[in-house]
């Protein structure tokens, strides 16, 4: 949601704001703006809609100068406008402001400034920012944007710049990501990695409360107080440039899609030895595992989903009580936990408002918390008492594909690990599930090397206004997940019912119109599905089926069928999720639909 990107040193700094922005397209955004500072004044350019407006802006009036602020504003205060659109600037016009988050005493802000004489001219908290900085301001800007922070209550990433100070950027953060880019000569500042990685992949992580001071050769970073931070957080990013490019694929999600072999495998790297399952990011002796008699996990969207499978596998393998809610409504349940509960927060981004408010909620009860994530040193990394890394590489499609299945991946480990501790799996059957575990790559690989016909199914459901996902037990997760990549990208009504409760009510919208897709893959419920199967198909209904290799049987019930390579019922989540993300890639595709950026959403939802 919203991305910022600053820069100076001796380039354009036009071309690095837009192509950064470019590179942070697919958090979302409905509008976009630049402020260039030069000897000439400061510049301002702002359009509604894509990047694209405000790059043919430029190229048609081009804004010379060697620092700047750039923004994509997706609209929370104020609907989607040019004046809405960031940079806003104060009353004189020489401060401009970036920001990423929510003010939330902006109203109490907006009525003391208009009493004192401000004239605020757009209906954004960001707005606020600037003449709140104006107002502090006596020469010292850093010390003007912490005065002016200082006032607010909510989340921000800022940037900052002001035409007294032609070599200075200044930028801090709360509640929001911001990291500085740290190149030769030159510095980068950026709400995301992919916008710095063309310049540099050395990395300031800011924390909250902490403002920098950004020239073209160096960065201060000091407290709120004025304090000198004197060891910033560095990192070093270990992928690069290309990781974050399409590679010849149409779109980051078909790409995404195909990096899952890699993904699931490296995210399982190193977690067996010595016939033991490896998870010291749990911190805990192994009688203290043993000790864990509930688990409760919290996520939102497709991380909720595998929070559901992993739900499965932790009572089933380790015989402990799993609950599993979406974070929002966690927070506000007067949740039952306590110290003897670990609690698992799902989040690929680690920055989810919703789930971080949650990790906070249960830690203030007393409980451990595990964050599974898949980017280093974001926010719930800092928040949890544990973070298991999924190694998926960087993540670009708004729609989560490979973090899912990654997702997954470490919450077999954790299963595992929990049954280990507490011996409800005896030891020979733990390594015959690694073993069948650490084939999941290649079967992926597998089911990614034939996908001919599911193009021709999806091709024969890209009219459909409405359509039904069925699965049991492992399955319904996966169903969910089906039916949420389909409506998110292609915009096609799913809904997601464990098949045997679809007679209870959903059947009534059964139609030969609404296309029924069913997780139909061998296990202890199989002959149950395949009644569930008949009792859509008597009311007209065309079924396309996931099932496993070798069920020919499955054929006579179903219009089309999805194969996937055989393995252990509990083992097959991630395996059965490759059909449900292509059927839904390839009808959006024909649809028109642009995968990559969906209408509406955003790749980190960083507000509740
Ligand atoms: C769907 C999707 C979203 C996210 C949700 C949680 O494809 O990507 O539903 O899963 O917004 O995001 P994270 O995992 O970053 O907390």
């Amino acid at each position: 949601m919203c991305g910022i990107v600053g820069y100076i040193g001796p380039r354009q700094a036009s071309d690095v704001l837009i192509g950064g922005l470019a590179r942070l397209e697919y958090r979302g955004y409905d509008s976009a703006g630049i402020a260039i500072l030069s000897s000439a004044g400061l510049d301002v350019v702002r359009r509604l809609g894509k990047l694209v407006n405000l790059s043919n802006a430029v190229s048609e009036s081009p804004v010379p100068g060697t620092l700047g602020i750039g923004h994509t504003r997706w609209a929370t205060h104020g609907r989607p406008s040019e004046e809405n659109a960031h940079p806003h600037i104060d009353c004189t016009g020489r401060i401009a402001v970036v920001h990423n988050g929510i003010i939330e005493n902006y109203l109490e802000m907006r009525e003391e400034l208009s009493a004192t004489g401000h004239i605020l001219r757009s209906e954004t908290d960001t707005e606020t920012i600037a003449h709140l900085v104006e107002a502090y301001y006596d020469g010292d800007l850093a010390a003007a944007v912490s005065r002016a922070i200082k006032r607010l209550d909510g989340s921000y990433a800022l940037g900052v710049v002001h035409l007294d100070h032609p070599d200075v950027l200044v930028a801090a953060r709360k509640d929001s990501p911001l990291i500085i880019g740290i190149g030769e000569g030159e510095n980068v500042v950026a709400s995301d990695i992919p916008a710095v990685l063309e310049y540099t992949r050395e990395v300031l992580v800011l924390h909250d409360g902490e403002v920098a001071i950004v020239t073209a050769d160096g960065v201060r970073v000091r407290t709120l107080e004025g304090a000198d931070v004197s060891d910033p957080e560095m990192m070093h990013v270990e992928w690069d440039l290309a990781a974050a490019e399409k590679g010849g694929y149409d779109d980051f999600m078909l790409k995404e899609i195909f990096e899952q072999p890699k993904a699931i495998r490296e995210t399982l790297r190193g977690r067996m030895c010595n016939g033991e399952i490896q998870l010291s990011e749990l911190d805990m002796k192994p009688e203290q595992v043993a000790g864990i008699d509930r688990v409760f996990i919290i996520a939102c969207g497709t991380s909720y989903h595998a929070g559901i499978v992993a739900k499965t596998l932790i009572e089933q393998w380790a015989r402990i009580p799993v609950e599993v809610q979406v974070s929002s409504e966690f927070r506000y349940a007067d949740p039952i936990v306590d110290d003897d509960t670990l609690v698992v927060a799902i989040t690929q981004s680690g920055e989810t408002a919703d789930t971080l408010a949650g990790v906070r909620e249960a830690r203030e009860r007393g409980a451990k918390v595990i964050a599974i994530t898949n980017v280093v040193g974001s926010r719930v990394t800092r928040e949890s008492d544990g973070v298991i890394y999924t190694h998926a590489g960087p993540e670009i499609g708004v729609a989560a594909t490979k973090t899912f299945t990654a997702q997954i991946a470490a919450l077999y480990v954790l299963a595992l690990k929990l049954a280990q501790a507490k011996g409800t799996v005896q030891q020979e059957r733990i390594e015959h599930l690694w073993s069948e575990l650490s084939r999941i790559p290649d079967l992926v690989a597998t089911i990614l090397e034939d996908i001919d016909g599911l193009r021709e199914c999806a091709d024969e459901y890209i009219g459909a206004r409405s359509s039904l996902f069925l699965g049991r037990g492992i399955g319904v997760p996966i169903a969910m997940e089906g039916a949420l990549k389909l409506k998110e990208i292609s915009y096609i009504h799913a809904e997601a019912y464990p098949a045997g409760e679809m007679k209870h009510g959903p059947i009534a919208l059964i139609t030969e119109e609404v296309p029924v897709v069913v997780v139909a893959t061998q296990g202890h419920t199989y002959e149950k599905v395949v009644s569930n199967i008949q009792e859509v198909r008597a009311r007209g209904a065309q079924v396309i089926a996931v099932a496993t290799h070798g069920d020919e049987e499955i054929r006579r019930h179903a219009e089309h069928v999805l194969y996937i390579p055989a393995t252990t019922e509990s083992l097959s989540a991630i395996p059965a999720t490759i059909p449900l993300q292509l059927l839904a890639y390839y009808i959006a595709k024909a649809r028109g639909c642009n995968v990559d950026q969906p209408r509406n959403l955003a790749k980190s939802v960083t507000v509740e």
